[in-house]
């Protein structure tokens, strides 16, 4: 990675905001313990700009009944807060919660933004799913896709885009300002990091994303998709530095190979389960967080392929 501009970029715009050059944005978590996500609002204080980073639509599998209410926080939050959203980014198509990106739209506005390789992802599962004509593979369900290196603002903070794909091959990470939200690359420093055994997923892409993320400094604050707990720890924690994943994350602190992490993340991938809402969270999230179209009856119905997964 000679010649990587881009991630140049956003180590610059970091130092930036540590010289007191650049304001720093201002992040605030939710976490949906059900599904153990934490989605973000990162603001612009001073210009009351706002994006909206991986919300969850709650969704109750043995009912097939949604709802509104973790989203509703989001809305309220925003709402207290005064803040205009103009960005509703996935840092991926998410398996394991339903997107509330189109009811968040509905209700405050913003662009829905994703990766440009969704386009990859919807060809994967538009395949897996057996979907017809009608399932258009082109990403046009969102507003904007995203590649490498593209930049948004924030008021008057910029957002970088660092595609870091491995965990999906469509992945992307935000650094805004001083504040990287980095999707599923890696997880607490004590949990070590992403699955990579989804279909288009790939171990030794995710080690080279993990590489390329922890080239931001220091103190750069890291913010996570997800918190599982872990050995000795007993209450969720979502946000870390860089410092303490390069010295201290379990699977991929530096000093680990790239097949030696290829080699333990491929064996700790084949003990485990796929996530409970994956069937649903894919067909819901590569359509941009809409159900498949109702059918005659007005009611929209999820498949379930079988030994297909
Ligand atoms: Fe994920």
């Amino acid at each position: 990675m000679t010649n990587d501009t881009v991630i140049e970029q956003a180590i610059a715009q970091v130092r930036s905001v540590m010289a007191g050059d650049l304001r720093a944005p201002q992040v605030k978590s939710f976490f949906h313990e059900p599904t153990f996500t934490a989605s973000y609002v990162v603001s612009d204080p001073v210009a009351k700009r706002a994006a909206i980073i991986d919300s969850v639509w709650d969704f109750d599998q043995p009912s097939g009944r949604t709802s509104f209410k973790s989203a509703d926080e989001i809305v309220a939050h925003v709402r207290e807060q005064g803040l205009t959203v103009d960005w509703i980014l996935e840092t991926h198509a998410h398996a394991d919660h339903l997107s509330a990106a189109p009811y968040l739209q509905e209700k405050l506005g913003g662009k829905l933004v994703i990766g440009r390789e969704i386009v990859t992802v919807q060809g994967v599962f538009g395949k897996i799913f057996n979907e017809g004509t009608e399932f258009a593979r082109d990403g046009s369900q969102f507003d904007q896709l995203v590649a490498d290196g593209e930049q948004l603002m924030i008021g008057e903070i910029p957002l970088i885009a660092l595609h870091v794909p491995g965990h999906t091959p469509a992945d992307l990470a935000y650094v805004v300002g001083d504040a990287a939200f980095i999707g599923d690359t890696m997880f607490m420093p004590d949990y070590g990091s992403a699955r990579a055994d989804f279909p288009g997923g790939d171990a030794a892409r995710l080690y080279r994303s993990v590489r390329r993320l922890m080239r931001l400094p220091d103190k750069t604050r890291v913010f996570l998709c997800h918190d599982y707990k872990a050995p000795n720890r007993d209450h969720f924690v979502w946000e870390t530095t860089m410092l303490a994943q390069r010295t201290a994350n379990v699977h991929v602190h530096e000093g680990v190979t790239e097949a030696e992490f290829v080699e333990m993340r491929t064996q700790r991938d084949a003990t485990l389960e796929m996530p409970r809402l994956i069937l649903p969270s894919i067909q819901v999230n590569m359509r941009g967080g809409h159900m498949p179209q109702p059918e005659e009856n007005g009611v929209s119905y999820l498949k379930l392929p079988v030994d297909v997964l």
